[in-house]
């Protein structure tokens, strides 16, 4: 959606992979508190997101009602305080009749919702798709697009349609951000079946269009969150890292803030990988090569003549493998930065080949030039603008 809130891929927090519908008000403070502190806020996680869970009825003129037990202060007080520490608020409601936890959803109430959440102070809102009977998904998320615009607030529109209605098609038109995938858990198969499906919608991507939501991050969880799974390594949250880098997703933080150890935090703050994901040309980057597992991905970037690649390994053994430079469309000498070590490692000509642990990837930046117009490259990586 071109309305100017997400001209990159938003950033922040979400309450649901660490709490679930275990969720409260000091529980948002504590991770408003931890994002300041953490440094996370300084890298770019500016939206700080309550999830499902923190509504329970409606006032009998319809006006939706925070549950008092575990928002006692209200949620225009909560968006307050989390203003008040320089990071925006984000809330989440349902386009059905219900949350998926069961909760009002928005149906039939979408102008009044939309102005209750502008008068609380929201800035950015999630809207799920549970309960949605035979309701049409284009039809309701329109529906709420125009009341948000008339609501008086900006706020950034993420559309959590699960891309069971190939929520990319009418996407850009309708929202930010548009979730394309199931639900993420907390496992390395759920994170590369993800991958599956969000990498082949590059082309739908874009600062005046809106961001495939590969879902929320799980870095950090090791199995301890709300959702299921028995939780990951530090090498694989890595590759997860970078991959929703190199896809452009959204950077949605799932974990406790508050308690981050220092893998954690290395893999969440890492500049030159946010600085992927944030590049000002908004290219999701794609799948150039696949051989039996060991891919390489490339996201072109905005300065001439430099590539992001990602090197993911995911078989099930350490290997080697090898960047050629022909098939991203660069030519000439390229230079290479590893994004993770954080070291420029030389200039190379034709391709360069390091070594990547199982389920890991190498993250790097080349900078050379463009091949020439014409030159035959692979696919969708070559240069369009
Ligand atoms: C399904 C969504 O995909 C999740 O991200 C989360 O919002 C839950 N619903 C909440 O019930």
């Amino acid at each position: 959606l071109n309305n100017g809130l997400a001209v990159t891929p938003p950033m922040g927090w979400n309450s649901w992979n660490i709490y679930g519908c275990n969720v409260d008000e000091d529980k948002i403070k504590q991770a408003a508190d931890a994002a300041v502190s953490s440094g996370m806020k300084a890298a770019g996680y500016t939206y700080i997101v309550i999830d499902d869970c923190w509504q329970t009825s409606r006032a009998a003129n319809g006006t939706i009602i925070a549950d008092p037990a575990k928002f006692p202060s209200g949620i225009a007080a909560l968006a307050s305080y989390v203003h008040s520490k320089g990071l925006k608020f984000g809330l989440y409601t349902d386009a059905g009749y219900t949350t998926c936890a069961g909760r009002p959803g928005m149906f039939g109430h979408e102008v009044q919702d939309a102005a209750t959440f502008a008068a609380w102070g929201v800035d950015y809102t999630k809207v799920d798709w549970c309960d949605h009977g035979t309701l049409d998904p284009q039809t309701r998320y329109s529906i709420i697009r125009d009341a948000i615009a008339n609501s008086g607030r900006p706020m950034l529109f993420s559309i959590c349609n699960w891309g069971v209605n190939k929520p990319w098609i009418w996407g850009p038109a309708t929202g930010n951000i548009w979730r394309t995938t199931d639900d993420i858990f907390d496992f390395w198969d759920r994170v590369t079946w993800i991958i599956d499906q969000n990498a082949p919608l590059a082309n739908f991507a874009g600062p005046t269009l809106g961001w495939n939501d590969a879902d929320m991050l799980m870095v950090g969880n090791y199995g301890t969150g709300a959702v299921f799974g028995a939780g990951m390594t530090d090498t694989e949250y890595r590759s997860h890292m970078s991959m929703w880098a190199i896809m452009a997703s959204p950077l949605i933080a799932g974990n406790n803030l508050a308690s981050m150890n220092q893998a954690t935090k290395d893999t969440l703050m890492n500049a030159e990988v946010i600085a992927v994901d944030q590049d000002a040309l908004g290219k999701q980057g794609v799948l150039v090569s696949d051989v039996g597992g060991l891919q390489v991905y490339s996201k072109v970037l905005q300065t001439s003549g430099t590539r992001a690649i990602v090197l993911l390994n995911r078989t099930n053994a350490s290997s080697n493998m090898t960047v050629n430079f022909a098939s991203l469309g660069l030519s000439s000498t390229v230079a290479v930065r590893d994004l993770w070590a954080k070291a420029n490692v030389g200039s190379f000509t034709t391709s360069y080949t390091t070594t990547v642990p199982s389920h890991g990837s190498v993250m790097l930046k080349l900078t050379g030039s463009e091949a020439a117009t014409g030159a035959i490259v692979s696919g969708k990586t070559f240069r369009l603008s």
